[in-house]
């Protein structure tokens, strides 16, 4: 049942190229075009509000950027354990995205009745297409990803991003900010991207390789800047879920704000940089890191190494990718550093103490 491999979290690691093809094939057309169900429209509908706890709120935060930059609409972000009892403001014009796994988590189900008959559509984002948040769902997308059964969530993930991807291409389209030729051409780089996926799971060894020095770190510290920023975050949380490391994900701009205080010479610091728009400025503040003795290791691309690694203390390379969809791609090297990090520490990957794979009471 696990295809050969010690943990179910690795089968699922390696799923990911297979099961985010076939989510992104089933909500479109080879030929460029958005399949997605008839009821989402974005017509009309002037904010996006995404809600989900853990692994399923990063994707929301990831989705809010691309919301935001793709579709030039307004998107915030809530943990459902907040949205539910802090009398958010809703309206006739606000869709709200609830996005699960297990579409039985409690506070997102108590969190999406809150919303339900106050906004323009109540939408899912759900694994288990049967489930509660999905049934109680104006309108339910699954993902596709087929059952996950480590607790730490891996192809979910990136099947949620996936599918969030094209919801906010749908918004774009909708609100005419994206003309068919535009949309094909993110659609054909969102197409490519299983294939990228592939490529960087052949990182497994470099990072089992990392992963006994890492495994004897107290704290260690995830930075990005934009989309880049949830994935710092995600790469924080699965770490401490399955290795009990103490992980933090900022954004990179925050780190003087405080965090940099950390830094000393036992703290490895994770950078996780694609070469955007922003990638001069993160490679600045790695800089800061590494003044303060700070162990860097570099996540970019080949160039980005290139230019960016004098002084750090690792790197690895991952396949350049439209910058847009780089928190997809580079959810798997944080998936890996968590894994083998596990492993070297010898932690029971697939049932880590304490947690549950569905949070069904809050
Ligand atoms: O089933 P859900 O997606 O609603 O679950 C949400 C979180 O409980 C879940 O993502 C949790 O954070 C995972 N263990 C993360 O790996």
């Amino acid at each position: 049942e696990k295809a050969g491999h010690r943990h179910f979290m690795a089968k699922e690691i390696a799923e990911q190229p297979v099961v985010l093809a076939d989510a992104i094939s089933r909500y479109s057309t080879a030929e460029g075009a958005l399949n997605l169900p008839e009821g989402l429209d974005f017509t009309g509908i002037d904010r996006v509000m995404l809600v989900a706890c853990g692994t399923a709120s990063y994707a929301c935060h990831v989705a809010k950027y691309w919301f935001e930059q793709v579709a030039g609409l307004a998107a915030e972000i809530d943990i459902a354990s907040e949205f539910r009892y802090r009398d958010p403001v809703l309206s006739e014009r606000a869709m709200t995205i609830f996005v699960s796994q297990s579409g039985e988590t409690a506070d997102t189900l108590a969190a999406l009745r809150y919303a339900k008959g106050k906004v323009a559509k109540v939408v899912s984002v759900v694994n288990v297409p049967t489930s509660s948040i999905a049934r109680e769902s104006d309108l339910s997308l699954p993902i596709h990803a087929g059952v996950e059964v480590g607790v730490a969530s891996t192809k979910a993930f990136t099947c949620q991003l996936g599918v969030l991807a094209l919801m906010a291409l749908k918004a774009g389209a909708d609100r005419g900010r994206l003309e068919a030729a535009a949309l094909a051409a993110h659609l054909e780089d969102l197409r490519r991207l299983p294939g990228l996926l592939n490529v960087s799971l052949a990182l497994s060894e470099p990072v089992t390789a990392l992963a006994d020095e890492l495994a004897r770190a107290r704290d260690i510290i995830f930075l990005g800047r934009g989309a880049m920023y949830p994935l710092a975050l995600e790469g924080a949380l699965k770490l401490k879920e399955i290795s009990y490391i103490h992980a933090e994900g900022y954004a990179s701009g925050e780190l003087k704000h405080g965090p940099i205080a950390l830094i000393d010479d036992q703290v490895p610091v994770i950078v996780m940089a694609p070469r955007d728009a922003l990638f001069e400025k993160t490679v600045s503040n790695m800089q800061e890191v590494m003044a303060r003795s700070g162990k860097v290791l570099l996540l970019s691309d080949a160039q980005g190494i290139e230019e960016a690694s004098p002084g750090v203390w690792q790197s690895l390379a991952l396949p350049e990718v439209p910058p847009v969809w780089a928190p997809i791609l580079y959810a798997v090297p944080a998936q890996l550093l968590a894994y083998h990090t596990a492993v070297a520490k010898g932690t029971d990957v697939d049932q880590p103490r304490n947690l549950a794979k569905s949070v069904t009471v809050e």
